[in-house]
């Protein structure tokens, strides 16, 4: 299947350097960045791309731009990876309607579209027999909207409750290990390419809400927005907080907390013993699913990072390629 990719920071760069590297059946057919774009209908050369990217900064012709490739490329699937809006959802939005109206499928890390406008979005997907995949839209290379949708069918959830954000787990880390400063710490993640492109979306504890809202909304059909969540982040957390509550054999986290049959939703910082399952470590997310058949399952993993989140994103394109490969 022909796949075009709209994004090369570190979650587009890193599903192409997957899919340079495996046999997938997966043709890279288009690519864009912020401000140029190719589109070869034979399939790009993955390599000569990401190398003039590093190089120049851009991927392709200055002439040409995402917009071109959703409505002129070549493809089947189309995986949006731009950054996240969490306002408007644009321009991701209209790229992803746009792709859907053309019949084609998406596959998604951009959680701003999701959080915002997933009923209509799963509508028009179904009126085109397209899929909309995103999974890499909450908890990185955690298949948790699998678990929910499908591992768990038949369950009753009765709470969501974890560690859903990557860079705030590595700021409290860094904070508790090394005794960095919240600053430091931050500068850290977003050098490693763990922060959202705002930062801001992380701290105050907005990253974690949408993934809240993502689930709400896709999982339980809840119509709950951003507004709906009791949401405080982690920038008033200091080193010496966290100090406190390490002389208790505590330390403190960024926990998320759904509760489907209330709508209930909350993101705080909390005290947790130490040995506890849901305190993980630097960029690592923990989600705890309560049910009433199968009890307690939590899921742990890489929640952010380049190759991480390209995981998730090869999972639903692979899933696409299994079941609605049209061509075979
Ligand atoms: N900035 C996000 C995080 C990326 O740190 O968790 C993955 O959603």
């Amino acid at each position: 299947m022909k796949v075009a990719i709209l994004g090369l920071g570190a979650v587009g760069r890193g599903v192409l350097d997957v899919l340079a590297s495996q046999e997938n059946g997966l043709v890279v057919t288009a690519v864009a960045d912020s401000r140029s774009a190719l589109i070869e209908s034979e399939g790009i050369d993955i390599s000569a791309v990401l190398e003039r990217k590093k190089e120049t900064g851009v991927c392709g012709d200055r002439n040409l731009r995402a917009a071109d490739v959703v409505k002129t490329a070549d493809y089947d699937i189309l995986v949006e990876v731009t950054p996240t809006d969490a306002e408007t959802g644009e321009p991701a939005l209209s790229y992803i309607k746009e792709a859907l109206a053309r019949g084609k499928h998406v596959v998604t890390s951009n959680k701003g579209p999701i959080a915002l406008h997933y009923p209509e979005l799963s509508t028009l997907a179904k009126e085109q027999g397209s899929v909309i995949g995103f999974e890499a839209t909450v908890c990185g290379a955690i298949p948790i909207i699998q678990t929910l949708q499908h591992g768990l069918a038949g369950n009753e959830v009765r709470r969501v409750f974890g560690v859903l954000n990557g860079t705030c787990n590595y700021i409290l880390t860094r904070m508790a290990d090394e005794k960095l400063t919240y600053a430091q710490a931050l500068l850290e993640a977003r050098e490693l390419g763990y922060a959202e492109a705002d930062p801001t979306y992380d701290i105050k504890g907005i990253d974690a809400a949408i993934k809240l809202v993502i689930l709400a909304n896709a999982i339980w059909d809840l119509n709950v927005t951003l507004d709906d969540v009791d949401c405080t982040g982690i920038d008033q957390v200091t080193t010496e907080a966290i100090a406190l509550a390490e002389e208790e054999d505590c330390t403190i986290r960024l926990i998320g907390e759904l509760v489907p049959a209330t709508g209930q939703m909350r993101v705080a910082p909390r005290l947790l013993p130490k040995n506890h399952t849901l305190v993980v470590q630097h960029t690592l997310n923990a989600v705890a699913v309560e049910t009433d058949l199968a009890g307690d399952i939590t899921l742990i993993g890489k929640g952010a990072g380049s190759l991480e989140t390209a995981s998730a994103i090869l999972s639903d394109l692979i899933f696409i390629r299994d079941f609605y490969d049209r061509s075979t």
